[in-house]
This record gives structure tokens, sequence and C-alpha cells, in this order.
């Protein structure tokens, strides 16, 4: 990835597969702009490295995020690039859910993409040029047990970015649709610590690196691919789930037992 006078912008920044993007983009010669809400996690990623820009931003706050783009491309010029990687993951079985939580996984998870979007890529399609990789999930095309919410926001991801790049195929941006199953960052620590699903428990241990994920989603970039499903274990639960749900549902109870 040559990367050099170019610029980014990250959300959630402050860690995981967001951390890790901004420090290669900024390794490959960009200046990067990181949102993330996590103060102390926004300065972690961005210690001893001039390139990489920290902004406290919640990306639910439109006007917020759309400041923190206008002063960045004042500074560093237009964006090139954007991965809206931002999101909580509680999971909960729905009734159970407090309702204010499973709204606020579609307000983050699913309106922060909607104000990241709106504040980045109308400039991108004015230039004619640019990168949006919009991080779903295997969770927004499988539906499963106990992560109802989770599985409802990166549904609405999946579908919004899904639109987004048809209704601008012509414009010159490329959009990638990122659907990873199960990384190892921390985010995987709000499932745990909220409802565990026995199908998570049986995948622990073989959770991807995040290396993995954002070499599959620079590999799609390249060849402008917009479903980005990083591995083919990954294809094979997106075809089984499109062409035999009930197998799939029938498996999911089966592991969950009830
Ligand atoms: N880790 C996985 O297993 C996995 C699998 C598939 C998809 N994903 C998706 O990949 C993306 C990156 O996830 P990750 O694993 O690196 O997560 P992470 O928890 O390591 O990082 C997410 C960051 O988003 C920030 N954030 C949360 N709410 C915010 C808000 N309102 N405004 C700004 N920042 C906010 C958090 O503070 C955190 O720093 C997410 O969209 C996630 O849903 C993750």
């Amino acid at each position: 990835m040559a990367f050099q006078g170019k610029s980014a912008l990250v959300t959630g920044g402050g860690s995981g597969m967001g951390r890790l993007a901004a420090q290669q983009f900024a390794a490959a010669g960009a200046h990067v702009a990181i949102l993330d809400v996590n103060e102390a996690g926004l300065q972690e990623t961005a210690a001893g490295n001039d390139k990489i820009h920290p902004y406290v931003v919640d990306i639910t706050d439109f006007d917020a995020v759309s400041r923190a783009v206008n002063e960045f491309e004042a500074a560093h010029g237009p964006l090139d690039r954007v991965y809206n990687c931002a999101a909580i993951m509680p999971f909960g079985r729905l009734l159970e859910q407090d309702p204010s939580l499973t709204n606020k996984l579609m307000s983050i998870n699913y309106g922060g993409l909607v104000c990241v979007a709106r504040a980045t890529v109308p400039g991108m399609v004015e230039r004619g040029s640019g990168e949006f990789a919009s991080f779903a999930s295997m969770s927004g095309i499988i539906p499963s047990l106990l992560m109802g919410g989770y599985n409802a926001s990166k549904a609405a991801v999946v579908a919004y970015t899904e639109v987004l790049w048809h209704e601008n195929r012509d414009s010159g941006v490329k959009f990638v649709c990122v659907c990873p199953p199960a990384v190892a960052t921390p985010l995987l620590n709000q499932g745990k610590e909220s409802t565990w699903p026995k199908l998570m428990q049986q995948s622990e241990g073989e959770e991807l690196a995040p290396e993995t994920v954002l070499a599959a989603v620079e590999r799609d970039l390249g060849k402008s691919k917009f479903w980005c499903m990083v591995t083919g274990q990954a294809k094979l639960g997106w075809f089984m789930r499109r062409f035999f749900p009930n197998l799939v549902w029938n498996n999911i109870h089966k592991v969950e037992g009830w």
C-alpha cells in the first residue's frame, strides 16, 4: 500500500481494527484523522506518530463529525479514504435487552455510518475519486440467537452501504462492505460481558487477526470488489444463509440448546 501524501479518516480509531488501519495508513505515508469517543484509546493510537490526528467525536453527532472532517481536510487535503469502523456489540436475548440499549446499537452502528457517509462521501463524489470502507459483519448477513440487536444494526449497515454504492456506482468512488466473522479485538469483550452465545464460544480461539481482515479489505478495494467476506468459510456461511436459511437456524438452535 503506497499512501504517500494522501489523507484518510478512520472512525473507531481508538481500538481494534480502526487503530491498526490508522497506523498502517500513517506508516504508508498518509495523514490520518482518527475519530472515537475513547480519548485514551485515541492517544494510544497516535502516540509518537505525527501523521495520526485524533478527534474525540461521537459519530452519531453529524455536526461534530462534519466539523472534524472540515478541520482535517483544511489542514491535510481532501480525504482519499474513509474506514468506518466504530461500533458497539452488547449481546442479549431481545426481550431481555433494555430497549434503550437495542436502540443504541442501531444509533451507533447504523446511525453513525449515516453521519460519517454524509460528511465524507459527497466530497469524494464531487472529486470523482476516493475509497469508502463500511465495516459491517457476518452478523449483518446471518442473524442468530442472542445477537438480535447487533444483527439488526449490521443488517442496516449492509443495506445502507449497498444502496450507497449503487447510487454512486459511476462516480469514481470505490465502496467496500466488510463482513468478517469474529476478529480478535476488544469488541468481543462486550459480547462476553453481556451474553456470550454458545455459537461464539464454539469458535473461541479461531478469531481472525485484525491484520487478516485489513489485508482482505485492501485486496478487495484493489479489485474494486464491493463484498469483502474475508474468508472462504464466511462465504460459505453467506451461501447457506441465502439458500438454506432453515438449515442454518436449525443448527443455531441445536448449538444453543433451545
Ligand atoms: N471484532 C469482531 O469480531 C468483528 C467482527 C465483524 C465485524 N466487526 C466490525 O468491525 C468494526 C471494528 O471493530 P473492532 O473489533 O475493531 O472494535 P473495537 O471495539 O476494538 O473498536 C471499536 C471502536 O469504536 C469506538 N466507538 C464506539 N462507539 C462510538 C461512537 N459513538 N463514536 C465514535 N467511536 C465509537 C469504540 O470506542 C472503539 O474504540 C466494527 O464495526 C465491528 O462491528 C468486528
